[in-house]
């Protein structure tokens, strides 16, 4: 972290000739409890000790000037302009930027640099994670008094509007809320959540990173979403007050949506049968067993793959290849699949020996390199300095 920091500070002193605050944002992970968060559901994520950083100064003029360093790329616009651009990386800010003003809250404008130590596109957030530190830093910078509620809608209706998914609060939720040594279990209806401890007892939370990169996940995100309404809609043509998948049951579906749509009907009881194991494992978490929380993440995973329709042959080749190893308690896809990472949950003596059981293994079956790491649970979003 202090080499990211220290190189961000110097880098936007050379550009910008001022001194930056400096903020950052968590990506995070999930241990249970998938494609839940748009049903109504649970989840149970943790930020993580990967992030986004940023540096940040207020500007007397109405210019947005942003650097990232990874693309060494610049991108300016002037705040009456905002709208989304082709350039792809800028959209986070600018959606942020645009859904303040929407809200009235019209900051002046910004010189920003942009790092980060966690990857793109490997199903750890970091979209949501640039999302929520631009919104927290402006939100400080223009002393705009916004709660931590407020800026995760925010941040999640940024996502919405610039990047076109419709994804749901689990990721902006964990990046902004995320605290040392705790996972969080979210309701994601009343949006109360409580801070459960993550006891790790001599495991390690491993990312193993497929490195294909779900491009398909944002098309097909939004065809799930679109087929959990289905399934929703008709269990309330006969049960008016389900309000959402949350509040059905196997039976529902058996009645009125396995005679009308397999498939509709396969999306729909996984997430029925998720939101369920989700509630199991946080008793189990709070056992301390975490064998049963590691055999529930297999059972999300088989879930993920054969009903809801959200894995990939490189996903499932990592999770096989682990799942019978004796140092490895859980395996599953994580985040909204068609790529990115598995989460493993692993015995730390075992660590650097399923990496190098796995590394060329996968690169010979599967013609891509694997990226193997831990992962401590860290802060969520935080001014550094
Ligand atoms: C993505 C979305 C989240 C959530 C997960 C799947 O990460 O941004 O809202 O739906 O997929 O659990």
């Amino acid at each position: 972290m202090h080499l990211i920091v220290t190189s961000l500070r110097h880098v936007f002193s050379t550009k910008f000739d001022e001194q930056p605050t400096i903020f950052r944002s968590p990506g995070r992970i999930n241990i249970i409890g998938e494609h839940t968060d748009y049903n109504d559901g649970f989840v149970l994520p943790a930020a993580i000790d990967k992030a986004v950083y940023i540096a940040i100064a207020p500007r007397k003029d109405t210019i947005i000037s942003l650097f990232a360093v990874a693309y060494n790329k610049s991108f300016e616009i002037n705040l009456e302009d905002i709208a989304i651009t082709k350039r792809g990386w800028p959209n986070y800010i600018l959606g942020v930027v645009h859904e303040l003003q929407q809200r009235g809250h019209l900051p002046g404008g910004f010189n920003m640099v942009i790092d980060a130590d966690l990857p793109v596109g490997a199903g750890l957030s970091s979209s949501a994670a640039i999302e929520c530190a631009a919104v927290f830093a402006l939100n400080e910078i223009f002393s705009m008094q916004l709660s931590k509620m407020e800026m995760i809608h925010i941040a999640q209706k940024a996502e919405h509007t610039f990047a076109g998914v419709m994804c749901g609060i689990m990721d902006q939720f964990a990046s902004m809320f995320g605290r040392k040594g705790f996972v969080m279990k979210l309701d994601c209806r009343s949006m109360e959540y409580e801070y459960v401890p993550f006891d790790t007892m001599g495991m390690k939370i491993l990312m193993l990173n497929t490195n294909v990169k779900h491009t398909l996940a944002s098309t097909e995100y939004n065809v799930r979403r679109e087929e959990c309404q289905k399934g929703l809609s008709w269990v309330q043509e006969k049960y008016p007050e389900v309000k959402a998948l949350r509040d059905v049951t196997e039976q529902m579906l058996n009645e009125d949506v396995k005679p009308r749509d397999k498939v509709i009907d396969s999306r729909c009881r996984f997430i029925v049968q998720e939101i369920q194991r989700l509630q199991l494992a946080c008793i189990d978490l709070l056992n301390k067993d975490m064998e049963s929380v590691g055999k529930k993440m297999l059972a999300t995973h088989s879930g993920l793959q054969h009903l809801y329709g959200v894995s990939c042959k490189e996903l499932d080749y990592l999770v096989d290849a682990v799942k019978d190893h004796p140092g490895v308690l859980g395996a599953r896809m994580m985040g909204g699949g068609f790529g990115g990472c598995t989460i493993n949950l692993v015995k730390e003596k075992y660590v650097d020996e399923i990496i190098s059981l796995l590394e060329k293994k996968y690169e010979a079956d599967m013609k891509l390199p694997l990226t193997a790491f831990t992962v401590e649970i860290e802060n969520g979003t935080e001014k550094i300095q």
